[in-house]
């Protein structure tokens, strides 16, 4: 029978090692809480950290916040096939500017217009509702804002 029992005391060692490991390490408010599994399984305490983590945007859905400086950059997006895109899709997070930062990101490279527009070959793709170029034969090597004004996309194209 020692045939049997070798591989079953391994088995047996295993799975006491995986439980007093746990024991040890997995914190005691660690679960699925009081939502059940709505939040899958997290630390207690972690619902605390993510109350008091500091969020960044300014989340400026009407662009009314910027309004206020620029009102040449939303009047013009606004008019242009990209009013949908808020500031802070291109811009980053502005939730102090100009305070802190006193200036925001400025992209130029094609990866932020790709990432929006690249063809995606896939006929059922939602994504295909934007209109996609080819980055390949698209006027490769040069910046996007070189010819497109971002606020105003065809402006001096059509
Ligand atoms: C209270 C005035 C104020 C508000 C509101 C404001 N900005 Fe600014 N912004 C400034 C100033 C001042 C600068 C720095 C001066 C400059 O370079 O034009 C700046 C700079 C920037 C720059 C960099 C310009 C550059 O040439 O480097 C961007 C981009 C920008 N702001 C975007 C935004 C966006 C997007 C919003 C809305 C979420 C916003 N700003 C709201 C005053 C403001
Ligand atoms: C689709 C991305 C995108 C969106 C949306 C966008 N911007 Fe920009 N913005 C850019 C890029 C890229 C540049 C740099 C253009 C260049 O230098 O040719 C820029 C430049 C700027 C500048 C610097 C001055 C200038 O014109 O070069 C300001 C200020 C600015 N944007 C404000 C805004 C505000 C305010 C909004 C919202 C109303 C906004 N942007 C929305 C991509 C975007
Ligand atoms: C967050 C996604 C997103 C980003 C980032 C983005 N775009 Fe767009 N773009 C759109 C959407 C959505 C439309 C409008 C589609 C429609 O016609 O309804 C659009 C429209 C356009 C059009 C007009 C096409 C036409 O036939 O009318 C051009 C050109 C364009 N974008 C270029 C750019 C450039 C250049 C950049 C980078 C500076 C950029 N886009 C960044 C989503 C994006
Ligand atoms: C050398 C200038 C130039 C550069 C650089 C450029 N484009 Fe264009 N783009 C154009 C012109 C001109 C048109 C309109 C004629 C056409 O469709 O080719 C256009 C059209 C588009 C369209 C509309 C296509 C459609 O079918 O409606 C999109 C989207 C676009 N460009 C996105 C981009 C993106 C994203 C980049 C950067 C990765 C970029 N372009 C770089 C000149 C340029």
């Amino acid at each position: 029978m020692s045939h049997v029992w070798r591989p079953l005391w391994v088995v047996i060692v295993l799975v006491a090692g995986v439980l007093t490991f746990r024991h040890f390490y997995v914190p005691k408010d660690f679960g699925i809480q009081e939502q059940g599994y709505m939040y899958g399984f997290h630390r207690l305490s972690n619902e605390q950290d993510w109350i008091n983590f500091p969020i960044s945007y300014k989340f400026s859905k009407d662009d009314s916040y910027c309004q206020q400086c620029h009102p040449g950059h939303v009047k013009s997006l606004l008019a242009s096939p990209h009013a949908i895109i808020p500031c802070e899709d291109c811009h980053g997070p502005a939730l102090n500017h100009p305070d802190n930062p006193p200036k925001l990101q400025i992209d130029k490279r094609r990866a932020l217009c790709l990432r929006c527009h690249a063809n995606l070959p896939y006929p059922g793709a939602g994504r295909n509702v934007m209109p996609g170029i080819d980055p390949l034969t698209h006027n490769p090597g040069q910046e996007c804002v070189e010819c497109h004004n971002p606020h105003n996309v065809m402006e001096g194209l059509q």
